[in-house]
């Protein structure tokens, strides 16, 4: 059976819906979860976890965008569940993901999109080995129990990505200034999910910010 890591990245697990409605789409494919954590990453593991990225423009970035809020681990098992999940999540890129696809459907804007999954049998290796040795992911804890529980938790009350997404393609086009985007995109995610905790909504905000910065 192949097995794969998925994470739930800050902007998944800070707007809960989609966290919730990620692991339910994996549940719904019939993939099996067999670990399942909530990890606030390091730097060290940041930057282990995205070593194939050293050095790229986007990497310092990245690496400060994974760490904005705690995350979802999980290892999920399935018949080619590696080429499964990562179509299911779509393009890259979140405006440019195809709109039935996780990031079509709920990614904000370039990098900021939703969740992170193994791209081949030996990446998926390299990463499991990384997040069970450095992230304290267990196996047989009762990972599709715990991700059950997760996909039922919240469903979407208010989807502010249409909204977002505005907000991110006026910045782009330069017709809101970046401090006019930083409020709107704060108080947009604030309203969106009040349980959020504010510094997290402000570390995401900023990664959201930063990205358009990127040279
Ligand atoms: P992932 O590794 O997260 O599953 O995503 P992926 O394979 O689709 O994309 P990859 O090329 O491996 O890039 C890793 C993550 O880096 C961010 N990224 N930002 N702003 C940019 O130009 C840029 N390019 C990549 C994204 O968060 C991407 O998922
Ligand atoms: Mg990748």
């Amino acid at each position: 059976m192949e097995a794969t890591l998925v994470i739930l990245k800050p902007d998944a697990t800070v707007r809960s819906f989609v966290g919730a409605y990620t692991t339910k789409v994996i549940l719904d494919q019939g993939y099996r979860v067999t670990a399942f954590k909530w990890v606030q990453v390091t730097g060290e593991l940041a930057e282990k976890h995205y070593e194939e990225h050293a050095g790229k423009p986007f990497f310092n970035w990245l690496t400060t965008y994974i760490k904005a809020a705690p995350v979802v681990a999980m290892k999920v098992e399935g018949e080619n569940v590696i080429q499964g999940i990562r179509r299911m999540l779509g393009a890259t890129m979140a405006q440019k993901a195809e709109p039935e696809t996780i990031r079509g459907k709920y990614g904000i804007w370039g990098g900021v999109n939703v969740a992170h999954a193994s791209d081949s049998p030996e990446t998926a290796k390299r990463e499991l080995a990384l997040w069970l040795t450095k992230a304290g992911l267990k196996e047989n804890e009762n990972g599709q129990e715990k991700a059950e529980e997760y996909a039922k938790s919240r469903q979407a009350t208010k989807d502010y990505t249409k909204k977002l997404r505005e907000t991110c393609k006026a910045l782009s086009e330069r017709r809101v200034s970046i401090e006019h985007a930083r409020e709107a995109i704060k108080q947009l995610l604030t309203e969106e999910n009040p349980n959020a905790k504010p510094h997290h909504i402000s570390n995401l905000t900023e990664a959201i910010i930063q990205n358009f910065l990127l040279p």
